[in-house]
């Protein structure tokens, strides 16, 4: 065992990073993902610590949420950052996905996983009648906005919207205007001309993608608010059983590429994170995907597969725009850990919660580690980096799943 002090210190970052004040008429109070380089509210970054902060407080992290939800426009859509507190400055203007600068909030998506979260941290939502209706409404702007083919899985216009900005596994979707990549702003600027809408967008032959890691956040959430589940639709659309992985769908790609030859990304063991997903395709994962070395011989979880040629763990001199090209990341591992409890492969998880610990006690909590040896990279003080207290020390979530 570790001597690290891992839940105090998880405590203290996650006080450190709390935000609390009045903005355009709205009170506010959630924790910022990292003080210096996200001073706002991201959407699954709250998620992720009101998840870890109801351990202890559950009353701040109901009121993390309810800043999520109150940042809410009246048709029901949130976007995936909320701009509490000061504007954007033009720099910054440039690269997030506003439609004016005068916005409180971007105009894309990301992960829904707010319904989840919620029962997760708090209990069943349909007990809390403010928020129940709140989230009823989010989700029915979802499903009128991106459910694109009515099967019930939601659709993707920019590779942030997925929370896994700079994927390598974008790039055959939107080439140069892949995220990372020289010609991104020109993406934002030709969304930002359709008005960030995602029909209009498949209108116009522009790339649209029915991504794995939020149909995974998609059918947790609905089934949190005890809606049909879209588990068995997403196996339906995004497994690929001879591969023995799940892919991305995909529209209007600059360069399709067959699933099999995109490079090696975490998220197809994102789908461990459901309940209800098939065992013979949880064990599949875990046997063939999560323990081979390319992924097993990593730091808990590489975002790419160490092997792949697209695997790059190096930072750049800009740094930042690498997100998800390669280094481990904690929510990753955190999720994919439910399918291995949920399996009996606690000795497995443990195992990922030993090796994370050893690196979080050396590097502190940050945004994500170098895949290999697990030094610190990118943002300090990294919110979600607190998972690692549920993934080492998981406790029955307050509501069913
Ligand atoms: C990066 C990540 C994104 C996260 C944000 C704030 O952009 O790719 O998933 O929400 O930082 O932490």
């Amino acid at each position: 065992m570790s001597a690290f002090p891992l839940a105090g210190e998880a405590r203290s970052l996650l006080e450190r990073n709390w935000r609390e004040g009045d903005y355009r008429g709205r009170h506010y109070a959630f924790g910022v993902p990292s003080p210096r380089s996200y001073p706002w509210q991201w959407y699954w970054d709250s998620c992720f610590h009101a998840i870890v902060r109801s351990r202890y407080e559950p009353g701040r992290a109901r009121q993390e949420l309810m800043t999520l939800l109150g940042a809410m426009r009246e048709d029901g859509f949130i976007g995936h950052t909320v701009l509490w507190g000061t504007p954007l400055d033009l720099g910054r203007a440039v690269r997030y996905n506003i439609a004016s600068r005068a916005d409180l909030m971007t105009s894309t998506i990301q992960p829904p996983l707010i319904a989840w979260a919620w029962a997760r941290a708090l209990g069943d939502p349909a007990a809390d009648p403010e928020a129940a209706a709140a989230l009823d409404r989010h989700h029915h702007w979802l499903r009128a906005h991106r459910d694109l083919d009515g099967d019930g899985l939601l659709w993707l216009l920019q590779p942030d919207e997925s929370g896994m900005d700079a994927s390598p596994k974008f790039d055959h979707v939107w080439g140069r205007r892949a995220q990372g990549r020289p010609l991104f702003p020109a993406l934002i600027h030709a969304n930002r001309r359709l008005g960030f809408d995602a029909r209009r967008v498949q209108a116009a032959g522009r790339p649209v993608v029915c991504e794995v890691l939020t149909n995974v956040a998609w059918s947790l959430s609905e089934q949190a608010l005890g809606r049909p589940s879209h588990t068995p639709a997403l196996v339906d659309r995004l497994w690929d059983e001879r591969a023995g992985r799940f892919f991305d769908d995909v529209r209007g790609a600059v360069s399709p590429t067959p699933g099999p030859r995109r490079p090696v990304t975490w998220d197809t063991l994102a789908p461990l994170a459901l309940p209800d997903l098939p065992d013979a395709i949880a064990d599949r994962l875990i046997e063939e995907v999560l323990l081979a070395p390319r992924f097993a011989a990593g730091v808990p979880l590489p975002a790419v597969a160490l092997d792949d040629p697209q695997h790059s763990s190096r930072e750049t001199w800009w740094g930042r725009h690498r997100h998800w090209r390669g280094p481990s990341w904690v929510n990753s591992a955190w999720l994919v850990s439910l399918g291995l409890r949920r399996r009996g492969r606690d000795d497995l998880a443990d195992a990922m919660a030993a090796r994370l610990t050893g690196v979080v006690a050396r590097a502190g909590f940050r945004e994500y580690y170098e895949a290999r040896q697990g030094y610190g990279m990118g943002a300090h003080d990294f919110g979600w980096s607190t998972l690692l207290w549920e993934l080492a020390d998981p406790r029955p979530p307050a509501h069913g799943r």
